[in-house]
């Protein structure tokens, strides 16, 4: 199948012509950082208004970038949900217009499948099922049980701040720029994990959930603190660092043990973290569990992913182009008439 991929869930207006499920010809995003760090976040009114004004273009420069044209695709997979409704709906309605024109299929992607599958893009070897996903972004962070592209469930989710937004938050904190992940991830690199004992929160039994509100706000309690003052802005992200990785890795590390996984996915925008990708294939051996990681550019929101989940999911996430409406609040789990098709 040869899909085009349209996602503007947030603030990158990203579109992508990818074969199977796995062969990415055409990756495009543009990135409205720009216009957001002024602000030192997203603002959704202006993520919108620039969707509005790039989207055509992206889509137009991805078809020519694979070389095909739009009579020549299976079908146009779009972002419905979850997300910023004022974004969302930008490229929704742009993919429903390429669907109905050119008489396509129209495929309605979850943002966050879209994140588990780009695990599967550019790799000869695909994981095996049943695998587990630990889905860490901006807005989500949870572990997700997978038996199939269509039948998955949330073991595990954050209670609070998502790991994305604990980085972003903490950034702030030391005076870095949005978004805050990369920026911490590379001060990190100078800074000793030890220096700052900060907390982790513990697992409660039989519970895997989450939670980051408490690491952050002991960060700013340091910071204020004359100890904290005195201490080089390097050793506090790195320990910080070390205790979101610490929790993400428990709580992998303790659902893993709850059903014979083939497989661990580490996905979403703050699987690009160096540290947690080092704990992560740590683990993956330790455990002996094959982990994968997708590439960089894909573990940050893109649009071939979106394609590479419409690509498996197939009939189950067939949308019809005149009714799709945008979902901010899209269920995680497809409805039960959606895995029969
Ligand atoms: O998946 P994504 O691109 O967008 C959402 O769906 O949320 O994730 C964005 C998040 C931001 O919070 C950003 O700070 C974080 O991913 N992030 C990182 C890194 N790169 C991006 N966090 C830690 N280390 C990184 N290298
Ligand atoms: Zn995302």
């Amino acid at each position: 199948m040869l899909l085009l991929g349209i996602e503007t869930s947030c603030d990158d207006t990203a579109t992508a012509v990818v074969r199977d499920g796995r062969t990415v010809l055409a990756d495009v995003s543009t990135n409205q950082d720009a216009f957001h760090t002024k602000f030192g976040g997203i603002v959704p009114e202006i993520a919108s208004r620039q969707h509005l004004a790039l989207l055509s273009a992206a889509v137009q420069d991805a078809l020519e970038r694979a070389g095909v044209s739009l009579a020549e695709l299976d079908g146009i997979a779009v972002t419905a949900g979850p997300g910023l409704v004022g974004s969302l709906v930008i490229g929704v309605a742009s993919a429903k217009a390429l669907a109905y024109a050119a008489r396509k299929p129209l495929y309605a992607v979850n943002h966050l499948h879209g994140h588990i599958f780009a695990a599967f893009l550019e790799r000869e070897v695909e994981p095996e099922y049943p695998f587990l996903a630990l889905l860490v972004s901006g807005g989500h962070s949870q572990l997700v049980h997978v038996d199939s592209p269509v039948e998955m469930r949330i073991v595990a989710r954050t209670r609070d701040d998502a790991a994305g937004e604990a980085f972003d938050k903490t950034a702030r904190l030391l005076g870095l720029p949005f978004p805050g992940g990369p920026a911490i991830d590379r001060l990190a690199r100078a800074g000793n994990p030890r220096a700052v004992d900060f907390p982790r929160h513990r697992a409660e039994r039989d519970d895997l959930d989450m939670s980051f509100s408490g690491v952050k706000t002991s960060v700013k309690y340091f910071l204020e603190s004359e100890q904290g003052r005195a201490a080089a802005p390097a050793d506090v992200a790195a320990s910080f660092q070390a205790a979101v990785v610490d929790v993400l890795i428990d709580r992998l590390e303790r659902a893993a043990t709850r059903a014979p996984y083939r497989a661990a996915v580490l996905s979403g925008g703050v699987a690009a973290n160096s540290a947690l990708q080092a704990a992560f294939r740590a683990w993956s051996e330790r455990a002996r569990i094959p982990g994968l990681i997708p590439s960089l550019r894909f573990c940050t929101d893109n649009a071939a992913m979106i394609a590479a989940a419409a690509d498996r999911q197939g009939a189950a996430v067939l949308a019809d182009p005149l009714t799709l409406a945008a979902d901010p609040n899209l269920p995680f789990v497809l409805p039960a008439s959606a895995v029969l098709r």
